[in-house]
């Protein structure tokens, strides 16, 4: 068979390219994930394993999709299959997690906070948001077994995002997602400062974030002396992987779209620092808004924290309340940022699936998207209904913690042993930008993989013994691990279908082979 080219769509400009990348880190892990995550394993404390988790993994395997994905023109399974062909089912099963897994959870949070973005014009929670969110709007049932049926609300938005989703991935990157995020964005950025701005000028928002976010609960990170610390650990590390879209597959994808000469690893940096800068500056405002609560109600801190995923929609609207002035218009902007930063990191969860499924049969990416946001939609419905947060906090749980850290640990060891690292740090200097040096090949082989293997194992150990968030074995058996190994079968059906990787190799036209401006 001869070799088959086709002609790929490249990003429109640099700035673009980055904007897309950022817009796919920065997302409701930065602000919903991120601030339930470190409230719940001892405040500021968690920036030290999260730190730790940056370098260690973070950064190292950043510059490893990217690189994968601009060395082979290729979404993840092409990518893994050329390297070998008995890898294709990882680079399937990345992307299916992410979409059927994560996704379909995703776009049910960014519905949540299309409808409180309504709901905060009029303050609709009243003075018991917490009863509102959980009682009212969710009307959640008590296990994860009594579905108890759809809620209107949540379903309606929810195919709104995944109506928006649609529209946005519908048209080639470059007009569709590169043009959306280059309009969040930097809108996401202002509006963002503003907020931040706004708390720290309340009183008592200063307390908390010196007192708390500052000032860490060293006990709760010291696996030493408290063995339960591990699981914090392992929620760090899981914390990097979703919040850098690490081991999803989009990294590779989006990567894929860059012209031969690029920074590889500027653009690693840049994505992964402006990521991380953007959570801790939203952490300011998340413990701003903890202590003016406090202070407003005249309660200690510990009083005002509510950990879970529900965090962001109760204390929030709860302090909301409290403002001074302004209520509706915070109220608005907050749920705003959530809702841009979630679509940009969507539409690259759409855009990861999209693109492996037409690198291997060459099917029209409008027919590929339509299908794709029509199956999610019907794949979220079950997080729209009454045990929703519940399946969402299980399935949440194992897929980042368990799923994504182990499509780390394969990616580590396909890529730098099956490949060979330094073949990948080559191309990586040979394509311009900053350059890498062997340390890079120390990290990919053993550094990264041996990190993220203790802290796997470990964390994996200490599930076995007690079950996670108190739920029961048959709950996180259906709603976890089966989730993981449907995602996996899915993954691997895909490979059934024949075709010679090798043979497809897709060129750049000369004009964009320079360094993008
Ligand atoms: N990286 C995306 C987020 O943090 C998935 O929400």
């Amino acid at each position: 068979m001869a070799e088959k080219t086709t002609q790929r769509t490249l990003w429109g400009s640099k700035i673009g390219f980055l904007l897309a990348a950022v817009g796919s880190a920065i997302g409701l892990g930065n602000i919903w994930r991120f601030s339930y995550m470190s409230y719940q394993y001892g405040g500021g404390a968690f920036l030290v394993p999260y730190f730790v988790a940056l370098v260690l993994a973070g950064i190292p395997l950043m510059i490893l999709e990217y690189a994968l994905g601009h060395r082979e023109q290729a979404a993840a399974p092409l990518a893994f299959a050329r390297i070998r062909p008995g890898a294709e089912w990882l680079g399937w099963w990345l992307p299916t997690m992410a979409l059927f897994g994560i996704m379909l959870y995703y776009a049910v949070i960014i519905a949540w906070c299309v409808n409180y973005l309504f709901y905060s014009i009029n303050l609709s929670w009243g003075n018991d948001p917490g009863g509102f969110f959980f009682k009212h709007f969710l009307q959640v049932s008590d296990s994860p077994f009594h579905l108890g049926g759809i809620r209107i609300p949540i379903a309606s938005a929810t195919f709104f995002v995944w109506f928006l989703c649609w529209i946005i991935c519908y048209r080639e990157v470059n007009h569709g997602i590169e043009r959306a995020c280059t309009i969040f964005m930097p809108l996401l950025f202002v509006l963002t400062l503003v907020l931040v701005g706004w708390t720290l000028t309340l009183n008592g928002a200063m307390d908390a974030v010196r007192n708390v976010y500052l000032k860490p609960d060293w006990s709760k990170i010291n696996f030493i002396t408290h063995p339960e610390a591990r699981q914090v650990w392992i929620a760090a590390f899981g914390q990097i992987f979703f919040t850098l879209s690490l081991g999803f597959g989009i990294m590779i994808t989006y990567a894929s779209y860059l012209p031969r000469r690029t920074d590889i690893v500027g653009n690693a940096l840049w994505t992964a620092i402006i990521n991380c800068v953007y959570s801790f500056i939203a952490g300011f405002a998340v413990f701003g808004i903890v202590g003016f609560m406090a202070h407003a109600r005249g309660v200690p801190l510990g009083e005002v924290i509510k950990s879970g995923p529900g965090l962001a929609f109760v204390v929030y609207p709860a302090a909301i309340r409290e403002l001074p002035f302004g209520q509706s218009l915070f109220g608005f902007m907050f749920f705003l940022v959530l809702i841009m930063a979630g679509l940009s990191s969507g539409i690259s969860l759409v855009e990861a699936f999209t693109c492996a499924v037409t690198d291997k049969f060459n099917w029209s990416r409008k027919k590929v998207v339509t299908a794709i946001c029509m199956l999610g939609f019907l794949g979220s419905l079950v997080f729209t209904t009454r045990a929703g947060i519940l399946i969402l906090d299980i399935v949440d749980h194992y897929l980042t913690n368990y799923g994504l850290v182990l499509g780390g640990i394969l990616e580590c060891i396909l890529v730098g042993w099956v490949l060979k690292a330094r073949e990948v740090r080559r191309h990586v200097n040979s394509s311009g930008g900053m350059r890498l040096n062997f340390l890079w090949d120390v990290c990919v082989r053993y550094l990264t993989p041996a990190v993220l293997i203790a802290v796997w194992g470990n964390a994996f150990i200490r599930e076995l013994r007690q079950a996670y968030g108190g739920y029961s074995t048959d709950q996180l058996v259906l709603f976890g691990v089966d989730w993981i190994l449907l995602s996996l079968a899915i993954g691997v059906a895909f490979t059934f279908y024949p075709w010679d990787p090798r043979k497809l190799r897709r060129t750049h036209v000369p004009a964009e082979d320079a360094l993008l401006t």
